[in-house]
């Protein structure tokens, strides 16, 4: 390549008047064969070959938002997919690509599509969450989301935003990284997405809907699934059950992705090491676990390598909940799959040969808070030249916010389920539990007119301070608003997020969209600012979009907003969403034009 630059100087004088006017290696291409001497033409051809391969392209999808019939756990029931898909299409990309998703609602209910840790710069239109940067595609419409893959690499996903629908809708992002660039780890043998999943036997919009009549808390979920697949642990699911089939001493990058409504989940293979090289789509220092825990809207990319001779045994891989919550109100069963090796000698993969000793991984007891802070400590950016962690070292602004659940009084002259018969339960931050508009938060900002729709006096910190990990205050109640947090544009944001002990410490995992941020701290306990920020990671923090606020603790992140917009952020256990555990941004344009919000698609839904 140095060879070819240096020479390419040379030859570039005598070109560039040829092509100065034009654009593009077609345009280039012409000048080539326009009478160049012959040496300098090859040069040209080989780096327009190089301009060609580094050049991104543009991706087209069709998702139709149909309804399908799916058979688990002994049930069929009809749900909401994509394509009649489930877990719907992946969608592939490489880094820099341009990605145009035309979405075609043929189902009864509103959709919308998120491209979850997309960072959508200045293409808020398409980020997807109902109601904040659009309104709902209703049935029989359709909406083209359109935004291009800067500056990431690795595994995301797309869900629905709406409701509970992203249920059953939802797949993986895979991004890989751009043409001739490497993985700073070495290539493994084959790559494999592994998406979690929660399934009911019931619709799962009559399980909200009722939870929001009664004030109570919704039905739990009655299986995990492993893409799709629930797996041998759940009545007459042996033959739905996912197999990852291996080659001895080839290694297997696993793209996980924790698609569940409302369970974090432990994860682990028998027998067999996960390496840790990549979550949210950004590489991490590697690390090595035999078990990973994994929140709804994270992703981990692991490195599997299969033992080097027959193993002549069977491996499952199971996920189960994390939960500092009672037993018996979340979903406490088991997905397996299963890990087989392919028979020394046979031509092809060899099936499942159920005679073989099928070993069984030990996870965490549910409850093991230990384990997870132990887990996530070691989550480190890997802050190289390459791949640099950018953490913003001073702050503009500062904020606190409590998360956590609550209670609404039930309505006059009605029974609830909610913590007591006379409550429902809520959930809010900085006590704001978040009511959606009818229209969009992003258009009435981007019109102007924001009167009626929100106010800009979302608390920067708690209005009523109390101890917040210890008694709960006697008035749990939260206070209903539709409030933004405006920042300037470029603003360096440190945020802490703080549990609190109303109803329960629980682990809260927190998505902003729009953004990725640093992790810089975390702890038990109330946050101390005085002693805490020393404490804090500004070299190798890990770089994410969804981080969990730990059980009866905190977490500190810190990001740049340099990304206009309204950006939603809430708890991604869909529970606590319903419930008002969320909030948004508004990151106000730069004075440059290319800090600029863009204007709305034409084919942008209306409410
Ligand atoms: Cu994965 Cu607001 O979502």
């Amino acid at each position: 390549i140095h060879s070819i630059l240096h020479h390419l100087v040379l030859c570039s004088s005598r070109a560039a008047s040829r092509y100065r006017s034009s654009k593009g290696p077609q345009a280039m291409a012409m000048a080539i064969s326009s009478g160049l001497p012959a040496p300098c033409s090859l040069l040209m051809a080989t780096l327009m070959l190089l301009i060609v391969q580094a050049q991104s392209i543009t991706r087209h999808y069709n998702f139709n938002v149909q309804m399908a019939n799916v058979t688990r756990l002994c049930g069929t029931k009809g749900i909401v997919t994509v394509n009649g898909e489930y877990p719907g299409p992946a969608l592939l990309a490489r880094e820099g690509d341009r990605v145009v998703v035309r979405v075609t609602n043929r189902v009864a209910h509103n959709v919308t599509l998120h491209w979850h840790g997309i960072r959508q710069l200045r293409s808020g239109w398409a980020d997807g969450p109902a109601y904040v940067t659009q309104c709902p595609i209703q049935t029989g419409q359709s909406y083209v989301y359109d935004f291009t893959v800067t500056g990431q690499r690795g595994t995301l996903w797309w869900h629905a935003h709406i409701s509970w629908l992203r249920a059953t809708v939802y797949g993986a992002i895979v991004i890989l990284p751009k043409h001739g660039v490497p993985y700073p780890f070495p290539p493994p043998h084959e790559e494999v997405p592994v998406v979690l999943g929660e399934w009911w036997r019931a619709d799962t919009e009559a399980v909200v809907r009722q939870a929001l009549r009664t004030g109570g808390a919704p039905n739990i979920s009655d299986a995990f699934t492993i893409n799709g697949l629930p797996g041998p642990l759940y009545n007459c699911s042996a033959k739905d059950t996912f197999k990852l089939k291996v080659e001895p001493g080839k290694t297997y990058m696993l793209r996980l992705v924790n698609a569940a409504l409302n369970d974090e989940l432990f994860f682990s293979v028998a027998n067999h090491t996960l390496t840790v090289v990549e979550v949210d789509a950004v590489y991490v220092k590697p690390f090595t676990v035999k078990t990973l825990i994994i929140s709804p809207g994270q992703t981990t990319n692991v490195l599997l390598t299969a033992k080097p001779f027959y193993p002549k045994a069977n491996f499952y891989m199971l996920a189960a909940p994390y939960s500092t919550i009672r037993p018996g109100t979340f979903d406490n069963t088991t997905v397996a799959g299963i890990l087989e090796y392919q028979k020394p000698g046979s031509p092809s993969m060899s099936s499942f040969d159920k005679d073989l000793p099928l070993f069984k991984p030990v996870l965490p007891r549910f409850n093991d808070t230990g384990f997870v802070t132990n887990f996530t400590s070691k989550l480190r950016s890997l802050a190289t030249p390459q791949y640099p962690a950018a953490v913003p070292r001073s702050v503009d602004k500062r904020f606190f916010f409590t998360v956590g659940l609550g209670t609404l009084p039930c309505p006059a002259n009605t029974t609830c389920q909610g913590p007591t018969n006379k409550t429902q339960f809520a959930a809010a931050m900085n006590n704001v539990s978040l009511v959606l508009p009818s229209t969009a938060l992003l258009q009435s900002h981007f019109t102007g007119v924001s009167r009626g729709v929100y106010g800009s006096n979302f608390p920067v910190t708690p209005l009523l301070k109390f101890n917040y990990t210890g008694a709960p205050p006697n008035n749990t109640n939260v206070a209903k608003g539709t409030k933004l947090l405006v920042l300037p544009f470029n603003a360096s944001v440190e945020l802490v997020m703080q549990d609190t002990s109303i109803l329960g410490f629980e682990s809260h995992p927190l998505h902003l969209h729009g953004f990725n941020f640093f992790v810089v701290g975390q702890g038990f306990g109330n946050y101390d600012a005085v002693n805490d920020p020393a404490k804090f990671n500004l070299v190798d923090p890990v770089e994410r979009n969804t981080v969990g606020v730990p059980a009866g603790g905190w977490v500190a992140i810190r990001f740049l907003a340099d990304n206009p917009g309204v950006w939603f952020m809430h708890c991604h256990l869909e529970v606590h969403t319903t419930w008002g555990l969320r909030m948004a941004w508004l990151v106000l344009d730069g004075s440059l034009p290319n800090q600029k919000l863009l204007p709305p698609p034409a084919d942008l839904p209306k409410c």
